[in-house]
C-alpha cells in the first residue's frame, strides 16, 4: 500500500490543502531584516505603522501621499453597524442589510436542467451546472441601468467526503472509491461559471438560465490556447499536443480579477496537487529522477492530491513529463463570448497564483498584480508592452508580451521590483534559464535567483487610490525567530498581515515603490500576539488570516478572511471586514459578514454602483468542524456539521454565492 503524504492528522481534504499550501518550498531566506529595522526606525515606531509614513517621505517627498488622503478627516468610512463575531451553523450580515443566496453548488446554469439530486451525479450533468468550491467573483455589466450583469465566478477544487455519499476523504485510503465517473465529476466542478443574472423589480438578483452568454469552463473538457514567450516550447509540449500550444481544462482556479477591457481572469493556484506519480520512496514521496526535478521541487509537483492522473494519463508525470507544465498560469476567458477559446497567458509566469488583479496605468499600459500562495513565496507584477485602447481585440492581447517583475521589500521602506528577463543579471544559461520561456515556467526559481523577498504567503493583491496596492498576507507560522524582515516582522505569524505598496506618483511602472504595513492582524487583546489595529477596532471587528479583498466604488477597502481550521484559535468564522486605510482611524476593522461554521469567504465583489455585493462561502461546514461545539467530529456528506444553506436531510452543505443589499436598496455603507 503506498503512503500518500497527505494521510496525516487533518479531518478533511481543506484543511489538509490549506497545511499542503504551508510546505515551504522556498529557500530559507538567511537574510535577517529585524534588527537593522529596530536600529534604524525603532520598533515601536514600525509597531505603530510610522514607518510607512517616514520612508514614503524620505523616498518621493510629501507627493506620494496626495493632499486629498492627508485631508481625509477621522470620521469613520463605513457607515453600518458592526455585526457581532461567532460561529454557528448559519451566515450572518450586518443589520439592515440582506444577504441572499444566489445560487448553489449543482444549481443549474442552463434551461431544462432539473433541480439538483446529489444522489444522481454524473459528469455530463455536473458539466450543466454551477460548479463546487466558488472562490473569486467578479461582475462584467450588461446594461447602463445596473439591472443585468454577467457574473463570472471560479470553482477552485473539490471536497469528496462532502460531495459524493458514502466515501469520506479518499486521500487517506489511496483513492480506492475514486472512480472514473467520480473523478470526471470532480473535473467537471472544477473550472469556473459566467451567467447572465438579472435585478428584479424587487431589487433582488436572480440568474437568467436561457441567457446565450451562460458557459461553463472546465478541467474536464475546455480547450484552452497558450500564449505568450511560453507557447510552443519544447517544455510546454505533450503526445496529445506536440506543437505545445493547446491544453484542456484549468484547475485550482482561486481569485481572479475583471480587466479594464470586461474580460474575466482566472488564476490557476495549487496545480502541483493534481499531478500524480507511481514512482514513491519508502516514505511515500515522489522518486524524482529527470533533468527538471529541480523545477518539480520547488513547485511541490506531484503532490497526489488527487487522483486524477490514476483515470486521465496525462495528469501522471511517469506517462507525460510535461503536462505539469501547462498549469500554473493565468486564464484569460472573455465572458462576452460564450463560443471564446480561453487563453493561458504565460508571460505573467507560472507559479501558486493566488490573483490577478489589474489597472491602466497613467501611460495607458496595464498592470497585473500576483501572489504566489506560498509561505516564503513572492509577490509579482507584470507590465503590459501595448497599451490599452477602444479596441477590445487589441486589448486581449495586452497581456501576451510585457515584463513580470518580483518584489524585494528593503528595510528602509522601499520596495524594488526586479524584472524577470532572460540574460539580466542571474537569469542566464549559465544558470540553467536557457531561454525566457525558462524563465516563466520555472518563474519561482529565477525569483529565488534575483533575491526577491519570503512572504508570509501572499493572497489576493488589489490596486486601490492614490497609488496605493494592498497584499493580503495569510498566515506563516513557519517563520523562526531570526527570520523575521521588515516586511514580515513576526515570527510565528499565526494570524497575518496587510502591506500597503505605494506606487510613487500612482506610477504602477514604477520599479521602485513604497511600502508600509497597515494592520498585523490577531486579537488585540493578547499582548504576545503583537497585533496592531487602529484605534476604532472592536472586540467583533480585528480578524484573522486575510485573503481575498475588494475595493469599492468609493475606494474603500473590504477584507475576506480564510482561517482554515485555526478559527478555533479565534472563536470566529471567517467573514467581510470593512477596513479603513487613511486618517486617524486607519487601521480599524467592522465586521460586516460572516460564514456558516466551516467555510471560507471569497468574493468579495461589487457592483460599479454600489448597491449589490457578492460574496462566495466556500466549503461551508468543512474546517475545524472538531473544534465546533456540540458537533465535535469531522464532517461528511451524511453527518455534516452545518447543511447551509438548503438545511434539508439529505442535502449536504453547498458552497454557494450569495448576494448583499441595503433593506430598501441604495449605496452599500453609505
Ligand atoms: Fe486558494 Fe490562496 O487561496
Ligand atoms: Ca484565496
Ligand atoms: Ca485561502
Amino acid at each position: 500500500m503506498t503512503t500518500n503524504k497527505f494521510n496525516d492528522g487533518f479531518g478533511n481534504k481543506a484543511e489538509a490543502f490549506e497545511e499542503a499550501d504551508n510546505a515551504v518550498l522556498s529557500p530559507k531566506t538567511a537574510r535577517t531584516f529585524g534588527d537593522i529595522v529596530n536600529r534604524r526606525y525603532g520598533r515601536r515606531d514600525v509597531l505603530r505603522g510610522a514607518l510607512g509614513v517616514t520612508a514614503v517621505t524620505a523616498l518621493f517627498g510629501t507627493t506620494a501621499l496626495t493632499a486629498a488622503t492627508q485631508a481625509r478627516a477621522a470620521t469613520p468610512a463605513f457607515a453600518f453597524p458592526e455585526l457581532e463575531s461567532g460561529n454557528d451553523t448559519r451566515h450572518h450580515i450586518a443589520e439592515g442589510y440582506d444577504a441572499d443566496v444566489l445560487i448553489r453548488w449543482g444549481d443549474p446554469i442552463f434551461p431544462d436542467v432539473g433541480p439538483f439530486d446529489p444522489q444522481a451525479q454524473s459528469a455530463d450533468d455536473q458539466l450543466k451546472r454551477f460548479g463546487y468550491n466558488n472562490d473569486y467573483v467578479g461582475f462584467v455589466p450588461l446594461a447602463e441601468d445596473g439591472s443585468h450583469g454577467l457574473l463570472c465566478v471560479n470553482h477552485e477544487y473539490t471536497n469528496e467526503e462532502v460531495m459524493f455519499p458514502g466515501i469520506g476523504r479518499q486521500d487517506k485510503k489511496d483513492f480506492a472509491d475514486m472512480t472514473r465517473e467520480l473523478v470526471d465529476i470532480e473535473m467537471a466542478a472544477h473550472g469556473g461559471s459566467v451567467f447572465e443574472i438579472a435585478r428584479g423589480a424587487d431589487g433582488k438578483w436572480s440568474v437568467v438560465l436561457d441567457s446565450p452568454y451562460n458557459r461553463r469552463i472546465t478541467a474536464l473538457e475546455t480547450e484552452m490556447i497558450v500564449d505568450g514567450p511560453a507557447a510552443g516550447h519544447d517544455r510546454m509540449k505533450t503526445a496529445a499536443d506536440p506543437d505545445g500550444t493547446r491544453v484542456i481544462g484549468t484547475l485550482n482556479n482561486c481569485a481572479g480579477g475583471i480587466t479594464p477591457w470586461g474580460t474575466y481572469l482566472m488564476a490557476e493556484e495549487n496545480f502541483h496537487g493534481y499531478f500524480w506519480t507511481d514512482t514513491l520512496d519508502a516514505d511515500g514521496k515522489p522518486v524524482l529522477d529527470r533533468a527538471d526535478a529541480e523545477s518539480l521541487k520547488r513547485y511541490g509537483a506531484p503532490g497526489r492530491w488527487y487522483n486524477w492522473g490514476q483515470h486521465h494519463e496525462r495528469f501522471n508525470i511517469d506517462v507525460e513529463p510535461n503536462e505539469v507544465n501547462r498549469f500554473g498560469w493565468i486564464v484569460e476567458v472573455d465572458p462576452m463570448d460564450p463560443a471564446s477559446t480561453p487563453v493561458k497567458h504565460t508571460a505573467l509566469g507560472r507559479f501558486r497564483h493566488e490573483g490577478s488583479e489589474s489597472i491602466v496605468n497613467a501611460d495607458g499600459r496595464v498592470v497585473v498584480y500576483t501572489g504566489d500562495d506560498a509561505r516564503f513565496d513572492y509577490v509579482y507584477k507584470f507590465v503590459s508592452a501595448g497599451t490599452v485602447s477602444d479596441d477590445r481585440a487589441a486589448n486581449m492581447k495586452l497581456l501576451s508580451e510585457g515584463t513580470l517583475y518580483v518584489g524585494r521589500f528593503n528595510e528602509d521602506g522601499s520596495l524594488d521590483w526586479l524584472p524577470l528577463v532572460h540574460g539580466a543579471g542571474p537569469l542566464t544559461a549559465e544558470n540553467g534559464f536557457e531561454s525566457q520561456a525558462d524563465v516563466l515556467i520555472d518563474a519561482r526559481l529565477a525569483a529565488d535567483a534575483l533575491g526577491a523577498t519570503p512572504m508570509d504567503r501572499p493572497e489576493d493583491v488589489q490596486p486601490g487610490p492614490d497609488g496605493k496596492v494592498y497584499m493580503m498576507l495569510t498566515n506563516n507560522t513557519r517563520r523562526k525567530e531570526g527570520q523575521e524582515d521588515a516586511a514580515n516582522p513576526r515570527a510565528d505569524n499565526a494570524f497575518g498581515h496587510i502591506v500597503e505598496m505605494i506606487a510613487p506618483d500612482g506610477d504602477h511602472a514604477a520599479t521602485t515603490y513604497a511600502w508600509n504595513i497597515l494592520v498585523k492582524c490577531g486579537d488585540p487583546a493578547v499582548a504576545e500576539v503583537g497585533a496592531q489595529w487602529g484605534p476604532e477596532t472592536s472586540e467583533h471587528g480585528w480578524f484573522a488570516s486575510p485573503d481575498n479583498c475588494a475595493i469599492d466604488a468609493d475606494g474603500r477597502l473590504w477584507i475576506s478572511t480564510d482561517q482554515g481550521s485555526n478559527w478555533a484559535k479565534t472563536g470566529k468564522s471567517d467573514g467581510l471586514y470593512a477596513l479603513e486605510t487613511e486618517g486617524a482611524l486607519r487601521g480599524s476593522s467592522k465586521l460586516f459578514f460572516r460564514c456558516p461554521v466551516g467555510g471560507e469567504l471569497c468574493g468579495p465583489y461589487f457592483t460599479p454602483d454600489q448597491t449589490t455585493l457578492f460574496l462566495a462561502v466556500q466549503h461551508p461546514g468543512t474546517d475545524g468542524t472538531k473544534n465546533f461545539a456540540g458537533f465535535e467530529r469531522n464532517s461528511t456528506f451524511e453527518d455534516p456539521a452545518t447543511r447551509w444553506p438548503d438545511f434539508q436531510d439529505g442535502m449536504p452543505p453547498r458552497p454557494s454565492v450569495v448576494v448583499v443589499t441595503k433593506q430598501g436598496g441604495g449605496r452599500i455603507a453609505v
